[in-house]
């Protein structure tokens, strides 16, 4: 996202030379010469044999109501091994080997704002009063990737209404830790830290909107958004905020990173539609990771394929606008 471009395109061919080197010698002060040398690379894992997951180590059940019909899901290696999560490097590969000096436990979450019920509160207060499940989403990045993924959680509804949201709670706003230590990537300016991002309180109360504490039946890896991440299938991945420490119930909308970032380029609302292009790139078509480099691209579903649950929240609103 950094250079805001379809992944598949390499950086080298649109980003100035000079730019491109720059930005090579800033990653190597700061992550070690192997993240540089990584940069311009394709993605080792895709093509290659799926490398089976690591037995699970959390207890869950499978919520067969949520799967993928006619598709596989991408491999552990895939899920775990190609991120986003800039506060870790900005190449795809950086989160997986520069993650380790997040540390996930213990971790704390504070319930801020329109909420009768407020005050910080541990992983376990969080987490352990819900039932843990696995549902099969599909995960579309607005850079025109996607992935089919199964997480494990719980509806994030479930947990809001513990706190009590008041009349006034119109949206929800999630804080990523800020930390340059324990995320190196803090350091340079790529994105207003922390990380930010909201839903309205409609969507962050649906069914399908998770709280992620797992893939795959294990707990999540720090590059995945370790201890708590979420995960609303029906929009863009920049929504889904990683390694949240702060759960806050607000009036007005609240702001988000990448609108803040590039506020023509990414909007609050990112509803995966195919028919509202980026202003530099098509939204009509994806790549499968893992189908191979060279793979047919295959087209983008209305909602990321959730518009049966999830259209009714957007009736008479022009999504060209708030996109
Ligand atoms: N959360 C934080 N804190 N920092 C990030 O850079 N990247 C987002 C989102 N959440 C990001 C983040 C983007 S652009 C995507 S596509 C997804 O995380 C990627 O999630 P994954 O690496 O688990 O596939």
């Amino acid at each position: 996202m950094l250079i805001r471009r379809p992944d598949d395109i390499r950086p080298s061919e649109i980003t100035p030379e000079s730019a491109f080197l720059n930005r090579r010698a800033t990653l190597a002060a700061l992550f070690g010469a192997g993240a540089a040398t990584a940069l311009p690379r394709a993605f080792a894992a895709e093509g290659a044999t799926p490398a089976a997951p690591p037995a699970p180590n959390l207890t869950y059940t499978k919520n067969a109501r949520y799967t993928v019909p006619n598709d596989t899901p991408n491999s552990w290696a895939e899920v775990t091994g190609y991120n986003n999560f800039y506060e870790f490097g900005t190449d795809k590969t950086d989160p997986a080997r520069n993650a380790g000096t997040l540390r996930a436990k213990p971790w704390s979450v504070e319930i801020a704002g329109e909420a009768e019920v407020r005050g910080k509160f541990t992983f376990e207060d969080i987490v352990k009063p819900h039932a843990l499940e696995e549902r099969i989403y599909r995960f579309r990045c607005v850079e025109a990737w996607s992935m089919v993924i199964p997480w494990v959680g719980f509806p994030l509804g479930d947990l809001l209404k513990r706190f009590k949201p008041t009349s006034k709670a119109k949206y929800v706003e999630f804080t990523t830790l800020l930390d340059p230590r324990q995320m190196p990537g803090q350091s340079l300016p790529v994105l207003d830290w922390p990380y930010v991002e909201g839903l309205r309180i409609d969507e962050a109360m649906h069914p399908l909107t998770l709280l992620v504490t797992g893939v795959y039946g294990r707990e999540l890896p720090n590059q995945n958004g370790a201890p708590l991440r979420l995960m609303a299938p029906w929009k863009y991945g920049f929504k889904n905020v990683k390694s949240i420490v702060k759960i806050r119930f607000t009036e007005q909308q609240p702001r988000n990173s990448w609108n803040v970032a590039a506020p023509n380029e990414y909007g609050f609302y990112a509803n995966v539609n195919p028919q509202v292009d980026h202003p530099r790139w098509s939204q009509a078509s994806e790549r499968r990771i893992g189908g191979g480099f060279f793979a047919r691209r295959q087209p983008t579903l209305t909602f990321n394929g959730y518009a049966e649950q999830v259209a009714g929240l957007y009736t008479g609103m022009d999504l060209k606008r708030y996109f």
